[in-house]
């Protein structure tokens, strides 16, 4: 522990598994208290019994309701709000236009703007009054080399993340100077649990389910790793902190270095 965010006031919103699980933990070991926002009622219930100090909402992240309830869960116990970090997301398991019947498209549209981009807005509404009182609050939202580039995902989860992005350039010109806003663009993780849509018939399936992941993550991307929510946490541990302080509106990209990929040759 290096006491990076002693005495912050931290909600997580989407923290029962993957890369939410690990920044509540890596931003409890370096001082911060962490409240959690989190739909699956299972991954409440063994957050709250493995760090039973954390106050745990359980709720849908895509509601204002459930956002307006965590918030007052975190001040109630806090006494306010200084970060808020949105780390919800589903996946589309690179469905192309082609792959996608027109008969589900407005169910499935809906279904990936709704939780991919309009909850983050709704925890940001949520939580901006504690925010700004604050005196240095903080919004970091999760967006994903899906955020920047083709062929990780299909297009639903490609325009997604480009909303998510655009989701920080928009709210840090909107909120400085008061609250800082940035984004962490992940690589494809190992051990988290990215489900698929209900429209879709994925809504069970888990990114973390599929075959020979590591090696398959290692083998795409320059730095030849295979990275943990573990690994990406610590890029919101420092956006977080006070190290931070005189950025907004950009992004750090915890992904192995897949901008400088090489193309591919032809064969
Ligand atoms: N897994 C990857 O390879 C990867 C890569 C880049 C970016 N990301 C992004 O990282 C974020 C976290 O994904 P993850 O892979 O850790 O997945 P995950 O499913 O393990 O974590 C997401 C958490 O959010 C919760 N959640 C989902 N919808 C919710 C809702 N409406 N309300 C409240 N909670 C909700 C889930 O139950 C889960 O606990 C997502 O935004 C995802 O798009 C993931």
């Amino acid at each position: 522990m290096t006491g990076w965010l002693e005495g912050r006031r931290a909600l997580i919103v989407g923290a029962g598994s993957g890369i939410g699980r690990a920044v509540v933990d890596a931003f409890r070991s370096e001082g911060a208290r962490v409240a959690v926002l989190e739909r699956d009622a299972a991954k409440a219930a063994a957050l709250e019994a493995e760090a039973p100090d954390v106050p745990v909402t359980v709720g849908d992240a895509t509601t204002r309701a459930a956002n307006d309830t965590a918030v007052a869960a975190a001040v109630a116990a806090f006494g306010g709000l200084d970060v808020l970090v949105n780390c919800v997301g589903v996946f589309d398991f690179y469905r192309s236009i082609e792959d996608l019947d027109a008969a589900v498209l407005d169910d499935a549209f809906d279904e990936m703007f709704r939780t991919n981009v309009k909850s983050h807005l709704h925890s940001v509404k949520a939580a901006l009054p504690e925010l700004k009182r604050s005196g240095h609050g903080v919004v970091l939202l999760t967006e994903s080399t899906s955020s920047y580039y083709p062929g990780r995902g299909g297009v639903l989860y490609l325009s997604s993340k480009f909303a998510v992005r655009g989701l920080v350039t928009a709210l840090a010109h909107d909120l400085a100077p008061e609250i800082r806003v940035n984004g962490v663009a992940p690589g494809g993780t190992l051990g988290t649990d990215l489900r698929g849509l209900p429209s879709l018939g994925t809504a069970e399936r888990s990114l973390g389910d599929a075959p020979r992941r590591a090696e398959e993550l290692a083998a795409r991307v320059p730095l030849h790793v295979a990275l943990s929510g573990e690994d990406h946490a610590w890029s919101y541990v420092f956006l977080a902190s006070d190290r931070a302080r005189g950025i907004t509106g950009q992004a750090v990209h915890p992904d192995g270095g897949i901008g400088v990929s090489a193309p591919r040759k032809r064969s």
